[in-house]
């Protein structure tokens, strides 16, 4: 996650609230909810089944508007029917590979021998801790540590001992029983005594004085960190395999070890061969594939940003090394203007190249990596990932290419001397890729964040802001009364649109409760366009819209409705 430039004015939104209305509106439930807590049969202790999300109606419809979206702009019509920067349209072909390939596939990708996290584990509780997360953790989700620091408050440029040592012997004790502060209050007391009374201008570093908390003594023990759970000293960092692992056929065995893919990227490269061979693409082009990733995460963490199962909408697009540059400038500049066509704009969404020290291991240097990063209310007001653009050069097909002693090559008849027929004599060589990777997940919840919008002056206090696009429910047809044959006249219109635009989204029809309750349910659902058939429709032929964002209503002629709708969803 990325750090925010000072100007920054984004207002921050409550992510406990969206994630409130995210259950309360049937968007996104915690996966094996009514099981959270509970044993396994013959264990002890409860499972940590964390990092695992299902997605309810609203929230099903949503990711799946957000990924048509993207299969049609992306795939069907070639980044939106432009060209790319050979000045010919951009041609794209879609896959659907396996989730389980062979475990080959990822000894070549360079995943089983590095696709890890550098864990450190709390010589105390036995807590394990990202080590490249530590400080993240400490600042943002210790519990300890924001107690602490809420009683840590020198007076005149004096610890408050007797206030601290209270805190070590009460709360301190049940939040962090191995800190130093709790084991040993007066040694750790006395050395921050030292350290800062009557120094008012030399302030501790707070890293300097999270760890002196941690330890017993600075000359004893030296300095070590904290673990955020009790606050015992971590040991030093040891790799954690990200890769879920599983068995394929009836032994269950490290012979026939197979792996849940931790990208969809890989089947891609896999299959660039058949897609050659089997299909009339030529280079420059690209495969693209949406599916099911699956990682370990340590911790997976800020409801589904971090999780443990994901969806990747994912491309790689094959071209001549020399023209890797173009592309990579293209795919990444089209993506932004991707994200923020549907919505993600101003402050919230940015573009950031990587510097050199952030290169992945297929990255070569001074070849572009860029991320287009979102200022989620739990990241803000830095950025957290939302998808990467990367330059992979040829290093997984040359990967593949090795591995699996399988030429991937590719002869391009466009390319070399001219023979003398005047015609080019072509030219073999391995495929540059440029490979934009985006988190449909990660993609969901920007877009339920941005549409959040509080609204104390409406019913329902809150509207989601979503564009028609993506909106889960295209429209509402609503009664006004349920009586004076208002129902036989919303019917028909409901079946009508139902028939006309169902293949979008859906297309509510409700006739209880007050219609004000129903506009507060539509507006929490996001619902752009609601209908209404009231005594005037009776008379003469027309129905109230009304207009979610305005607020506005205006009246149309009954069978214009479906004109309406088509042009404001853009058909
Ligand atoms: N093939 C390249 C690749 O997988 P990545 O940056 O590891 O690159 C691409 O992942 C995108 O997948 C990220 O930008 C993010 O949107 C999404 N993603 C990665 N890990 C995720 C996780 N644990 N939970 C949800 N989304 C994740």
């Amino acid at each position: 996650m990325t750090d925010t430039p000072d100007s920054a004015t984004t207002s921050v939104k409550s992510m406990d609230d969206i994630m409130a209305l995210c259950k309360r509106r049937g968007f996104i439930y915690q996966a094996s909810e009514i099981y959270q807590g509970s044993k396994i049969a013959g264990s002890d202790s409860a499972i940590s089944f964390n990092g695992f999300w299902d997605y309810g109606p609203l929230g099903s419809q949503l990711k799946k508007n957000l990924r048509d979206a993207w299969w049609t702009d992306v795939v069907m019509m070639g980044c939106d029917g432009q060209n790319g920067p050979n000045g010919k349209p951009v041609e794209i072909v879609p896959i659907d590979s396996c989730i389980i390939q062979h475990p080959k596939v990822w000894e070549a990708s360079g995943h089983l021998a590095g696709f890890a996290d550098p864990m450190r584990k709390c010589n105390s509780c036995g807590h394990f801790v990202r080590a490249d997360h530590l400080w993240e953790i400490l600042a943002d989700n210790c519990v300890w540590l924001s107690n602490l620091l809420q009683e840590f408050t020198p007076i005149g440029g004096d610890i408050d001992t007797p206030r601290l040592m209270k805190w070590a012997k009460g709360k301190g004790k049940k939040l962090a029983p191995n800190l130093a502060l709790v084991k040993n209050p007066e040694v750790t007391l006395s050395w921050l005594a030292t350290r800062i009374n009557g120094q008012p201008d030399a302030p501790v570093e707070m890293k300097e004085f999270v760890q002196h908390l941690a330890t017993e003594q600075l000359n004893e023990t030296g300095l070590q960190d904290p673990c955020p759970l009790c606050g015992g000293p971590l040991g030093e960092p040891a790799p954690f395999k990200l890769m879920f692992e599983t068995w394929a056929g009836i032994m269950q065995s490290d012979d026939n070890k197979v792996y849940l893919r931790p990208e969809t990227a890989q089947g891609i490269f896999i299959n660039f061969k058949n897609v050659v061979d089997t299909t009339r693409v030529s280079v420059p082009f690209g495969i693209a594939q949406t599916g099911k990733a699956f990682r370990n995460e340590v911790t997976p963490r800020n409801f589904t940003f971090r999780s443990r199962e994901f969806e990747q909408m994912e491309i790689e697009f094959f071209c001549h090394p020399d023209d890797s540059k173009a592309w990579y400038t293209f795919w990444r500049d089209w993506r932004m203007q991707w994200w923020q066509d549907l919505g993600l704009k101003g402050d919230n969404l940015i573009l950031r190249e990587h510097d050199n020290d952030e290169l992945a291991h297929y990255a070569k240097e001074g070849a572009g990596t860029a991320d287009i990063e979102y200022m989620f209310p739990f990241t803000a007001p830095g950025y957290g990932e939302l998808e990467g653009i990367a330059d992979r050069t040829n290093f997984d097909l040359t990967q593949h290419a090795q591995h699996s002693k399988t030429k991937l090559d590719y002869f391009d008849n466009t390319r070399g001397e001219l023979a003398k027929n005047g015609q080019p004599k072509g030219e073999r060589y391995l495929p540059h890729v440029i490979e934009p990777s985006a988190g449909l997940d990660r993609g969901v919840l920007a877009i339920l964040c941005e549409a959040y919008t509080p609204d104390p002056d409406r019913a329902s206090g809150v509207y989601m802001k979503f564009h028609p696009r993506l909106a889960p429910i295209k429209a509402a047809v609503f009664p006004l009364v349920k009586k004076d044959g208002m129902p036989e006249i919303a019917e028909p219109l409901y079946k009508e649109l139902r028939k006309r635009f169902g293949h979008l989204g859906t297309i509510e029809y409700d006739e209880k409760q007050s219609i004000g309750k129903r506009y507060a349910r539509m507006d929490e659902a996001g619902c752009p366009f609601c209908f209404t058939i009231d005594s005037e429709t009776l008379t003469d032929k027309t129905v109230t819209v009304r207009h979610r964002d305005t607020l506005d209503q205006e009246r149309i002629a009954l069978d214009k409705v479906g004109d309406f709708l088509a042009e404001k969803l853009g058909l």
